[in-house]
């Protein structure tokens, strides 16, 4: 059986201008969303990436129309008529559970796999069912599935989070727009792609304050004051913040058009840390580098904090920088995996429970290597670039999940990086 790899060229510099696409974290719950609007809403600036075909198979298995027109989406969701969405979907991609919130707001019940653990840690769901149970939903498990009804309808209530989690505060705040009465999330996740979500709803006709603070309030409103809207995602952060670490590890100038700047401060900030410099506009930024890069302390945390979704990416330069840097990963319990592929290209790590102490090293090694997740997939090309000699990356498909025509926009920065079909007795 053929496989598909990624073949990267080392010794090389990545150079130029590359347009961030619409962000991947953000338009998924903006599909989910419609559900709530009964009819046609167009999102554009949707991501060309396989989660979104996920996702728009979730929607299809309720009833809904999704199709798409270049970078937007119209999900038509004024016949969906079925609530459950099956193992199949929800094991390709987690996200698949955002669309919990919106059905119990819409129909008051719900059908939908249980999420199982997932390589990056367990990954639990609680925080979403005690707030949504505080909102007046019950939940069974059956046979795998979480059944959701909701017996005396959805009532405003006062949840304070645990954790300021991205998925539950979503989950929670698309179930209770249309409950009976104020809303108050506490301990709400504050990242771009809630406000980006609460602007959806709002342009639904929502009433939500709040969004991108850690109190959201949400007065209730009924049903049929909801509607179809149109609306652009935000820029995806985390490909900027990708493309940006390219350009500190090489050198650059990089610069990325798309995106706010004030959703990446504290990745700036580590970057100039390590001793680039940064050049932002309203909504671009530039990176280059011309000293060493110096090594940084970073530890993950909920937005504003620094994103761990750009921990692969952040320790690859650690791993380049002259002297000793210390990762720390607060967020989830088993994101280090990128790591061992790192030190098969020669990368000296040695990790501590949640923490990576990572010694630079004059030179990294081509060699054959996995993508074991989404983020550590885009990471481990961009190692490809700078190493000396050739790495072939396998198990793409993880990159394809969240990173619009990667091979591509690196080729435009100047990248020697290609995709082709090798046959597996050739594979690691
Ligand atoms: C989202 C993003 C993901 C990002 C993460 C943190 C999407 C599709 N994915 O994931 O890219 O890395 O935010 O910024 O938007 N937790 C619980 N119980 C819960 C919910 C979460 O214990 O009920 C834990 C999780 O296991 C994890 C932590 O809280 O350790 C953060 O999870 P959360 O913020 O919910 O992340 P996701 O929404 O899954």
């Amino acid at each position: 059986m053929a496989e598909e790899i990624i073949i990267v060229q080392g010794n090389n510099t990545l150079s130029g201008e590359v347009a961030v696409s619409g962000a991947k974290n953000s338009a998924l719950k903006l599909i989910a969303a419609a559900i709530l609007g009964q009819g046609a809403s167009s999102i554009h600036n949707v991501p060309l990436i396989s989660d979104i075909e996920v996702m728009s198979e979730v929607l299809r298995r309720l009833g809904a129309t999704v199709t798409r027109d270049g970078h937007t989406l119209t999900v038509d969701t004024s016949a969906v008529n079925n609530h459950e969405t099956p193992y199949e979907l929800v094991s390709k991609m987690r996200a698949s559970i955002s669309v919990l919130g919106p059905l119990v707001g819409r129909f008051g019940c719900a059908r939908v796999a249980m999420p199982g653990g997932c390589q990056i840690g367990a990954r639990k769901i609680d925080m979403h069912l005690v707030g949504l149970e505080a909102l007046g939903v019950e939940f069974v498990i059956d046979h795998g599935f979480l059944e959701a009804t909701t017996p005396n309808g959805l009532r405003g209530t006062h949840v304070v989070l645990d954790f300021p989690s991205v998925g539950a505060t979503e989950n929670l705040l698309m179930a209770s727009v249309v409950a009976d009465g104020r809303t108050i999330i506490e301990n709400a996740a504050c990242e771009p792609e809630i406000v980006d979500l609460v602007n959806m709803l709002v342009a639904m006709g929502a009433k939500v304050t709040g969004a991108g603070t850690s109190i959201i309030e949400v007065e209730g409103v009924s049903l049929d004051a909801l509607h179809p809207c149109e609306h652009t995602t935000v820029g995806d952060r985390i490909e900027a913040g990708t493309f940006l670490a390219g350009g500190a590890l090489t050198g650059g100038p990089v610069t990325v058009r798309g995106i706010d700047p004030s959703y990446l401060r504290v990745a700036l900030m580590k970057l100039q840390a390590m001793g680039c410099e940064i050049e932002c506009g309203k909504d671009w930024i530039t990176v280059r580098r011309s000293g060493k890069l110096v090594p940084i302390d970073i530890q993950t945390l909920p937005h504003p904090g620094f994103p761990t979704d750009l921990q692969a990416q952040f320790m690859l330069l650690a791993a380049c920088a002259e002297g000793m840097s210390v990762i720390t990963e607060n967020v989830f319990e088993n994101r280090f995996m990128f790591a061992s592929e790192l030190m098969r290209m020669g990368a000296d790590i040695t990790i501590e429970d949640h923490h990576a102490l990572v010694r630079g090293v004059e030179r990294l090694q081509g060699a054959d290597v996995s993508s074991t997740d989404l983020r550590a997939g885009a990471a481990i090309v961009l190692a490809g670039i700078v190493a000396e000699g050739e790495t072939r990356v396998h198990t793409i498909g993880h990159i394809d999940r969240g990173y619009e025509d990667y091979v591509g926009k690196l080729v435009s920065l100047g990248a020697d990086v290609v995709r082709t079909q090798i046959n597996d007795t050739t594979t690691l």
